[in-house]
């Protein structure tokens, strides 16, 4: 098949462009580089270094495409909370107008990631699908848009849409620098530099954390399976939650306590019970193995096991 995927130098689209290839589909790749890195984006791939926000110039790689993967945003909080106009430029806007593009090119379905900032804080745990969205900051609130937006698309104009809400991703090309990284990411760059971990608030907050493994099988499962297509959201996490305390004392070492983030929630826990049923999928990657993995492949030695 040939895929279009956007946000192909990033993290996740970068590791979902190497499984598709790998499974013998042709791969497109748009990305503007603005979070992604050139040397993400495999060999074997066609990339069109373009800007989404411009519907005109990304019109022609949509021709002759089978199926989209919208991995493609500015994922990140604290700057959407600082720019909510580029925020939604890209994230809402963005998403129009690669909605409008497949949708023109008669392009049969498209797969968007959602993410799970659409819950904020709920009521009760876990978080499923039917609960009432409640973002609690910009990029959440744009993110949780343009899910509304796939889902219109699907019923005014039958392009085939499906939104998987990611819980806190993590794995190989995770970002590591820049303005916001996960907390993996900022507790192993503290470790290797011998400095203490930050922990923001109490740290009694809690993750429930997908290895980047799993969520591209669940975007490959997503564009094929006979049972979606509606503009369905489904969760993509592990349903399990760990404390940033925890997680800290697995990295081990000292640790230093700075005023807690704005915007944030306080737990995040999927219910996949959805999931399984509509793509059949379930994560492979429990974060207990995949997180001593991932240390150890970036030359750290978990002090404890999880
Ligand atoms: N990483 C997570 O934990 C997580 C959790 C929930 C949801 N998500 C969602 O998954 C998707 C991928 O996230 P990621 O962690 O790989 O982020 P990332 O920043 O690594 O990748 C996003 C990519 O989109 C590209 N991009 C941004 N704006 C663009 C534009 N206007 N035109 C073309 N390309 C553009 C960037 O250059 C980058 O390569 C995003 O939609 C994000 O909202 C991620």
């Amino acid at each position: 098949m040939k895929y279009l995927i956007t946000g192909g130098a990033g993290f996740i689209g970068s590791n979902a462009a190497d499984a598709l290839l790998k499974e013998g589909h042709e791969v497109r790749i748009i990305d503007n580089l603005s979070t992604g890195k050139l040397s993400n984006i495999p060999q074997g791939a066609e990339f069109h270094k373009l800007d989404f926000t411009d519907l005109e110039s990304i019109r022609p790689v949509f021709e002759g495409v089978d199926g989209v993967f919208h991995f493609g945003a500015l994922a990140r909080i604290p700057y959407s909370i600082e720019n909510p106009i580029d925020s939604a430029m890209t994230n809402v806007m963005g998403t129009l107008n690669v909605l409008v593009a497949a949708r023109d090119a008669k392009v049969k379905r498209l797969v968007y990631s959602a993410s799970s900032s659409a819950y904020g804080n709920q009521a009760t745990l876990p978080q499923t699908p039917d609960m009432p969205a409640h973002p609690l900051n910009p990029y959440g609130l744009h993110k949780y848009i343009g899910e509304l937006n796939a889902e219109q698309f699907s019923r005014f104009y039958g392009l085939e849409t499906v939104c998987l809400r990611y819980f806190n991703v993590y794995g190989p090309r995770m970002a590591d620098e820049g303005a916001y990284v996960t907390v993996i990411s900022i507790f192993a760059r503290q470790k290797k530099a011998g400095e203490p971990l930050t922990i923001q608030g109490d740290g009694e907050q809690t993750r429930d954390f997908t290895h980047v493994y799993d969520v591209v099988r669940a975007n490959m499962l997503a564009m094929t399976s006979p049972k979606v297509g509606k503009g369905e959201v489904v969760n993509i996490g592990c349903g399990k939650k760990f404390s940033i305390n925890h997680i800290a004392k697995v990295i081990g070492g000292p640790t230093h306590t700075v005023e807690g983030r704005v915007g944030e929630a306080k737990d995040s826990l999927a219910d996949i019970s959805l999931t399984k049923e509509l793509l059949g999928w379930e994560p492979q990657i429990q974060f207990e193995q995949g997180l001593p993995e991932y240390l150890r492949s970036i030359g750290i030695e978990p002090t404890l096991p999880l």
